[in-house]
This record gives structure tokens, sequence and C-alpha cells, in this order.
């Protein structure tokens, strides 16, 4: 695991933009798996700068990303089909026949998620996968508890997610329970994965990601078991690692770089 720590959120969004971006320049028909949150905005933000003022080309790139609510998806303001087209999509140049997100509007769920798997795998699989992650440690939508042999499938929501994702919606009320969401195993099968993380909020789970025991009690953990994952936290979340990581500058990692 390779840990990235940086000074701030602009940093964080800026040198992950900045992976993303090479990745796409070494293969430019990427299969990008994409993530949903705050933390992923100022990302997003950079890769659309890239396009149009570098010309970065996402016309090759195919995106399938993480999750999307149960009941929610186009013409919805807090879907993560919304999200996704207001921040990233509609100002840069992926087809939109490369793009698949979860649909929360399908009267099958179990099909929609299988069907998803299978796409998934037509696709070749995932070059890149970015992750965010919960203050609970979830990944993609997968809650504490979850299996690490699970795949893209239907879920419940935690009480602590719901809370957490609150501040998207009008109304606690209105945040839909239940999820669609790839499945550990599915992340896990990414060729790489980049999972980004800041503030103080994130710390606890970033801690136990990286130091604790790889438990399904903090879905994250199984990072551990990956063999390409790198972090980029700011030192707010990564306040807590009780670790000393070594300082290793890169031309990708403005901040503070570290191994473990
Ligand atoms: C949601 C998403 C996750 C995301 C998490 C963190 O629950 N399903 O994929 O990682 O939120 O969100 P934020 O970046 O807003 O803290």
């Amino acid at each position: 695991m390779r840990i990235v720590i940086v000074d701030s959120y602009a940093d964080m969004s800026v040198t992950a933009a900045r992976l993303v971006r090479n990745a796409i320049v070494e293969r430019s028909r990427l299969v990008l798996g994409l993530a949903t949150g705050g933390t992923q905005v100022g990302m997003y933000r950079e890769l659309v700068r890239m396009h149009k003022e570098e010309g970065l080309d996402f016309s090759g790139v195919i995106t399938f990303n993480l999750d999307e609510y149960l009941g929610l998806g186009p013409g919805d303001p807090t879907s993560y089909y919304t999200y996704m087209h207001e921040n990233f999509f509609n100002h840069v140049n992926v087809k939109p026949e490369n793009i698949h997100i979860p649909d929360g509007k399908t009267l099958d769920p179990e099909a929609t998620c299988r069907a998803y798997e299978e796409a998934i795998a037509a696709a070749g699989g995932i070059d890149l996968q970015i992750l965010g992650i919960g203050v609970n440690g979830h990944i993609g939508f997968n809650e504490p508890g979850t299996p690490f042999d699970s795949v893209t499938r239907p879920v419940n929501l935690t009480r602590s997610t719901i809370l957490a994702n609150k501040r998207f919606f009008l109304s606690e009320d209105m945040v839909p329970r239940r999820a669609l969401s790839m499945g550990i195993k599915t992340i896990m099968n990414a060729r790489r994965i980049i999972l980004l993380a800041s503030g103080r909020g994130k710390a606890r789970a970033i801690a136990g990601t990286v130091e604790g025991p790889v438990t399904c009690e903090l879905p994250s953990s199984v990072l551990q078991l990956h063999p390409d994952v790198t972090l980029i936290i700011d030192r707010e979340a990564s306040s807590l690692l009780r670790g000393r990581y070594r300082v290793q500058g890169t031309e990708d990692s403005p901040g503070l770089a570290a191994e473990v």
C-alpha cells in the first residue's frame, strides 16, 4: 500500500487527477472505476480542466461507477447519475455509450446487478478504480460486515451512512435506505486502486485501513490484501496514523509521499 500524504484537499484532488491522466495517456482505452461523494468533486474539477485546457482525451475511456441509490436516477438531483453528469460527464468527452452507472430505477435490482458484473467483465475488467471512504470504512456502499466475496448487488445502508449523506438531501427522511453497489470482490478485482480521503472525520477509518486488522467490520481494510493500492490523503485524514512514514516526494505527489 502506498500512502501519499498531501497538505490539503486541493493537493489531494490534483494529485489524484494527475494519476488518472497518466493512466489514460498510458492506455487510451482505460476502464476506469469512478466514485461519488464530496471527496471526489475536486478531482473531477481538475480532470475537466485538463480536458478543456490541455486536451486530455476521454474518448476511449470506459467508466463504471461504484454505486447508485435504489429508486434514484436521471432527473433526480441527488442521484449519483446526476452528480456524475454535473461534475464530470457533461464537461468531458467520455462517450455516452461508455458510461456505466448502476440503474437505481430498475424494477429488477438482482438482474441489473448481474448485468453490471457482466458488463465489467465484457469490458475486460477495471484497470483503475477510484474510491472514497465512508466514516465507517465503507467502500462503494459496502457497509461493515460485508463479505469479501461480495459482488454487485442491492444493499441496505447503515444509519451511520444515512446520517453522513443526509447533507446532500433536503432531510434525513429523503436519504434512500437502499442502494446498488459493486461488491468488495468487484473492487478488489480492479488492477489498480486509488483511494482518496480528506478531513479529520476520515482519520479513524484511514488509520484502520492502513494499520488495523483486515476485517469485514472495516471494509476498507481489505485493501491491505490488494497488490496495487495508493491512498491519497490530506494531513487531517492522516492524523491518527501511528506509524512513521518515510518522506518520498515524486513528481505526481506534491506533498509528502510515504510507503508502508
Ligand atoms: C458515499 C459513497 C461512497 C463514498 C462515500 C464518502 O457513501 N457511496 O462511495 O466513498 O460516500 O463520501 P464523501 O466523500 O462525501 O465523504
